[in-house]
């Protein structure tokens, strides 16, 4: 039997640096509160919870200093915390702030902002504040035709083309090829890939490693997107198996595979990874 690890499973930059940060600020603070999950993954929020990390859900829930996540969060809020006198310590991912910045740029030119994402994640919801108020969020290709149509109605002959940064580059591809059948000649369309490097390289293994085993093993939380997006692309190629923990695994199950694959989300911490690795490995 053998366990095909992908190098890029875990944490990415963007998570590490607001899990560090978060770290860091709660050994100089008696009271420090997180805006949000601060990652999709209940081992992590467990973490920090003990370690006195209070999660809010609005921004007036919370006192003096309140954590901003890696998602980032919509522009309004920024004013507000100065309203309320609270400290912002930003930890938004600086590849969601260029979002933001670009967003913010072309929305200035005049153009509509085609937006592909996922319409209730804490990222698009962030990233639509930025947009102003011709943004259209595009999850599948079943939305185009209404963002042209609202596009149309508004009279506006540009398109800028945007992206969560934890999208699958599968459905994002066929998603921007649809936008370009269907857009007019009139319209002037930019697109700009804004998918994270390390989501691409993430799936890019993913599809590797599920390709060359009999079964695959995803870790991350079942509230993680670009976890979720893992599992989506893996259980097209072979037998895939989606869990938060080592609890959650069926080791019995996993017997009878001859290879197992392992890759993880972007908030997964090493230890969910390692813990289900050892046991595997003590298996044969
Ligand atoms: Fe940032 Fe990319 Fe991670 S956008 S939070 S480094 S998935």
């Amino acid at each position: 039997m053998e366990l095909l690890i992908g190098k890029t499973a875990g944490f990415c930059f963007g998570v590490e640096r607001a899990v560090e940060g978060a770290i860091s600020e709660l050994k100089k603070e008696n009271e420090l509160y997180c805006l949000g999950e601060i990652v999709h993954n209940k081992e992590v929020i467990k973490d920090l919870d003990k370690q006195g990390l209070r999660f809010i859900e609005k921004l007036d829930e919370g006192r003096n200093k309140v954590i901003i996540r890696a998602h980032g969060i919509e522009k309004e809020l920024y004013e507000k915390a100065k309203d309320l006198n609270i400290q912002l310590i930003d930890l938004t991912c600086p590849k969601v702030l260029k979002i933001h910045k670009i967003a913010e740029e072309y929305a200035e030119k005049g153009f509509y902002i085609f937006l592909i994402g996922k319409k209730n994640h804490p990222e698009t919801i962030g990233t639509v504040s930025y947009c102003g108020e011709n943004v259209y969020i595009i999850e599948n290709s079943g939305d185009i035709d209404k963002a042209f149509e609202d596009l149309h109605e508004k009279n506006i002959d540009k398109i800028l083309v945007i992206c969560q940064t934890t999208f699958s580059m599968v459905e994002y591809e066929k998603i921007v090829k649809d936008i370009s059948y269907k857009k007019e000649n009139n319209i002037e369309l930019e697109i700009k890939n804004t998918i994270c490097s390390a989501t691409k390289l993430r799936q890019e293994e993913t599809i590797e490693l599920a390709s060359k085993v009999d079964a695959m093993i995803i870790i991350g939380g079942k509230n993680s997107s670009n976890t979720n997006k893992l599992y989506e692309i893996s259980k097209k190629i072979t037998e895939t198996f989606i869990v938060e923990n080592k609890e959650e695994v069926n080791f019995e199950q996993m017997k009878k595979y001859e290879k197992i694959g392992i890759m993880a989300g972007a908030s997964t911490p090493k230890k969910s990874i390692e813990e289900i690795i050892e046991i595997l490995q003590s298996m044969w």
